[in-house]
């Protein structure tokens, strides 16, 4: 059997970096901040008629956010990974851009900012997703990571004509996934993997990503088993908190981390509606969500959350007025005030041990102009950036 001796090579061809030192294990901001959802039609912001806001899930748009996020000092881009929206007039989630290929192209046209792929692991091989994230890591220059996503929509599933399996047995399959992905990163001989649902000969991954030993995973997911897959496999945790949990849900995560000695960022979503005055932004809310909602998209999304097993979705479930709740913010968490207000929440947030929030808004280029020129001052005079 051959071997490719692939130490040599990276000897004579590549730079490397240690997993710590990526800037965004190294950002001296206490809070840190991404972007959510940047890679498809309405982000994760609201899903109104209005007119105005950039629809996105078009290149131009899109590598005009990653850029100017990435000059504003934004420590990542967090997409979603979507194959089908709802059809509605405001056309949220029906174009999004694949997460490898829209990483690999941002590696080139940004500079500082952690670019991840959340890839939904039942739909890509691990061999090609080894490969795929080697190389974007390589472009990138170790500013390359990966958001596992077990997948919850099983309208996808049947797209790619795969089981519609439980969600225990979905991590089971992102487990072995996931062991597949970080040997080929590590392992410099050729190895056979052979588990409950793979039985792979001869692997071998070359090159390895720049990041040693293998670049940032995060996981977003929130019932026992998924917080299980975080703590074994995974650098940060991604999670949706509500204001009266928000508490209790990082001092668990903290917690069950310090059980298993390890220790694992915590980041949020939420989204951003910042006025001048505390009127402004509430009359806006309901201008958006209430009086322009797309009707279509927001029933669509709210019939995929109530048909869903996940566990991050469960409070959203139980929401008697779903449909105007996600019209409102996406699915995330909602901060509506001034900037001394919102400021106040992330604040808040951090103090109770979060370490990172992705931001989605209604409009998100406005929304990155905003952060960079009135909540960041804001963020710095306490603190929490610099
Ligand atoms: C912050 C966050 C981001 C997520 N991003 C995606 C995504 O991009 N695509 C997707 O299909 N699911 C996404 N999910 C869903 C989860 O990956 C997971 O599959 C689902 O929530 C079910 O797992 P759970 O029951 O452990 O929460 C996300 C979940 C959270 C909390």
């Amino acid at each position: 059997m051959s071997t490719i001796n692939t130490a040599d090579h990276r000897a004579i061809l590549d730079h490397t970096l240690q997993k710590d030192e990526a800037r965004i294990m190294t950002s001296p901001n206490k809070l840190k901040i991404g972007v959510f959802g940047p890679n498809l039609s309405g982000g994760t912001g609201g899903l109104t008629t209005l007119e105005g806001p950039p629809v996105m899930g078009n290149w131009d748009e899109a590598r005009g956010l990653a850029v100017a996020a990435d000059k504003a000092g934004f420590e990542a881009l967090v997409p979603i990974t979507r194959w089908k929206g709802f059809n509605g007039k405001s056309g949220f989630w029906d174009r999004s851009l694949e997460t490898f290929t829209w990483a690999a192209a941002l590696a080139e046209a940004t500079e500082n900012i952690h670019i991840f792929t959340s890839c939904m692991v039942p739909m890509v091989h691990p061999v090609l997703a080894a490969k795929m994230g080697a190389t974007i890591d390589h472009v990138a220059k170790g500013r390359w990571g990966l958001n596992v996503v077990s997948g919850w929509v099983m309208e996808e599933f049947r797209m790619f004509g795969l089981p519609e399996v439980g969600r225990d047995d979905r991590y089971a399959y992102a487990e072995e996934w996931i062991d597949v992905v970080t040997r080929l990163w590590t392992e410099t001989e050729p190895f056979d993997f052979k588990g409950r649902f793979f039985d792979l000969e001869g692997l071998v991954s070359s090159p390895k990503p720049m990041t040693q030993p293998r670049p940032t995973i995060m996981n977003a997911g929130m019932s026992p088993a998924g917080q299980a897959f975080a703590m074994r496999n995974a650098d940060m945790i991604f999670i949706q908190i509500h204001h009266d949990e928000a508490a209790k849900t990082i001092q668990d995560l903290r917690d069950a981390a310090a059980a298993k000695g390890r220790e694992i960022s915590i980041w949020a979503t939420a989204h951003i509606v910042c006025k001048p005055t505390e009127r402004e932004a509430f009359e806006y809310v309901v201008k958006y969500a209430e009086q322009n909602t797309d009707d279509t998209a927001g029933q669509g999304y709210a019939a995929t959350l109530l048909g869903s097993d996940s566990t991050s979705h469960a409070k959203w479930r139980a929401d008697p007025a779903l449909v105007r709740s996600l019209a409102a913010s996406g699915g995330n968490m909602p901060i509506v005030g001034t900037p001394e207000t919102v400021v106040a929440e992330l604040a808040r947030l951090s103090e109770l041990g979060l370490d990172g929030i992705a931001l989605a808004w209604v409009d998100y280029d406005e929304g990155v102009q905003q952060f960079s020129e009135e909540l960041q001052p804001l963020l710095k005079d306490l603190g929490l950036r610099s």
